[in-house]
């Protein structure tokens, strides 16, 4: 059996079952390099408080970088029973240095070394997240752009409900997400705190320059309290919080284009490459990744649920159900990131075909709103254009007339309210959607417009 790194208490070996039961290797593995970075700095530290002198200084770093290219071996942790990923660094460390290994955790608690791997781990994965989003926002204003004219029904209710341009449902999609970098953004401002010289919760006792430890590491600043930092996983809950957003809008852009490129629907069209046939029915086409997409987001909002039930009523400062954050850290980003990819890859992947819904526009109601509009426009109070417009409505429905099928002759003599020109917003959804031309509307040349500035705010985010 190995022999225990903090055993001198104990007289007897642990249970063979609460070993198992409480080692955390084999997921917290994964912070190995983010440890290996946090202990050459230390190191560092170290030498600056006296404790280590230049060249045992030197010695360490070199083996920490030794296990650096030794760790990139798949197989590096085959037969490890550390509890660990820190304690089996330093094994490690031992295995190389021999007795000089003792001093690096001099004034240095596992609390603390825990969220500052946590942290430098999560600082790099927030930007992959960040990345993985912006290339999905690229896609989506490229798609904008294959189809700038293309007039679809927006829906509320799951009932057609106006005319807009497909550029201008896509800008709302990339509304989404521009807030969710803003959101990542904050969540990697929130992480990027160095929290070592903290201790296992009192401060450590050895006059550390943490300003200089954190301009080491690349760290914004310092945090303030040291047992806030044993107790504290808001950066982790913020990070996954920021991620159940992206999640959220990928899950809602899966269920539109689900039901788009449905039979029911049917003017989208997803690829070979990202639809998937059945066991039985020779004919199905299946939308399973973005079905995967839908499905993901339930597992995505069910690790930061369980996080925050995990730290919920935890008394300050460290208690090792904090051990529990990781494996939903970790699955939560692997989800959202490989979730945005799919997504990117899924949007390369879609076709339109804008005669449909074009059609779908012209068959129903869309304009009735713009009928409305026009008529106030032209000095009806709106309460009467409303009730006018849904008149027509109603006749049209039980005559079985299109709004493009009226004559101007027809509709002066359902109402005089009703001039020439009224044909053409009939005729025509996109007359009504040229009125929309405040900022954020969805007249063209407001869309052309919001194409551009979405298109260079991408360059800032
Ligand atoms: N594996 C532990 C965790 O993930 C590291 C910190 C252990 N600290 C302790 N006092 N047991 O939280």
């Amino acid at each position: 059996m190995q022999e225990k790194l903090y055993g001198g208490r104990f007289e007897a070996g642990q249970d063979k079952y609460f070993e198992k039961f409480s080692e955390s290797l084999h997921f917290d593995k994964r912070l190995i390099e983010a440890d290996l970075e946090g202990s050459k700095a230390f190191a560092r530290a170290l030498e600056s408080v006296g404790i280590l002198n230049a060249e045992e200084r030197g010695r360490i770093v070199k083996a920490f970088e030794e296990i650096q290219t030794e760790a990139k071996n798949s197989a590096y942790f085959n037969g490890a029973s550390d509890e660990d990923v820190h304690s089996f660094v330093i094994r490690q460390l031992k295995e190389k240095t021999g007795q000089l290994a003792d001093k690096i955790h001099t004034g240095r608690s596992r609390n603390e070394q825990v969220s500052l791997d946590t942290r430098l781990w999560l600082r790099s994965t927030i930007e992959t997240t960040i990345t993985a989003t912006k290339s999905l926002m690229a896609e989506l204003l490229k798609l904008a752009n294959k189809y700038p004219q293309a007039v679809i029904p927006g829906y509320t209710h799951m009932r057609r409900a106006q005319a807009v341009l497909w550029p201008h449902y896509l800008l709302a999609y990339y509304e989404m997400f521009a807030r969710d970098v803003e959101r990542l953004h904050q969540a990697h401002a929130r992480t990027n705190v160095l929290p070592l010289g903290s201790g296992a919760l009192a401060g450590s006792a050895f006059p550390f320059d943490r300003n200089a430890i954190a301009r080491d590491l690349g760290f914004a600043s310092i945090t303030y309290n040291s047992m806030d930092v044993s107790a504290d996983r808001d950066f982790v809950l913020d990070y996954m919080h920021a991620a159940n957003l992206v999640m959220l809008h990928l899950s809602r852009l899966s269920e539109d284009w689900i039901l788009y490129s449905s039979d029911e629907f049917a003017w989208m069209e997803l690829s070979d490459g990202v639809t998937s046939g059945s066991s039985l029915m020779p004919q199905k086409k299946n939308p399973d990744s973005l079905e995967l997409i839908r499905g993901k987001c339930g597992r995505v909002f069910g690790a930061y649920s369980a996080l925050f039930v995990t730290m919920k009523g935890l008394p300050l400062t460290y208690n090792r159900d904090m051990q529990e954050d990781k494996e939903q850290l970790f699955d939560a980003a692997d989800q959202t990131i490989s979730c945005l990819n799919m997504a990117s890859i899924v949007a390369q992947n879609v076709t339109i075909k804008p005669e449909i819904p074009e059609k779908a526009c012209a068959e129903s109601w869309v304009v009735a709103t713009d009928i409305a509009e026009a008529l106030s426009r032209a000095g009806l109070p709106f309460h009467q254009s409303h009730k006018l417009a849904g008149r027509l409505v109603l006749h049209g429905i039980k005559t079985g007339k299109n709004p493009a099928s009226f004559t101007a002759e027809e509709l002066h003599a359902f109402d005089p309210h009703f001039t020439p020109d009224f044909v053409f917003i009939l005729k025509d959804p996109r007359h009504g959607m040229q009125t929309r031309v405040v900022p954020g509307g969805t007249a063209p040349q407001s869309v052309a417009a919001a194409l551009r500035e979405a298109q260079a705010r991408l360059e800032k985010l």
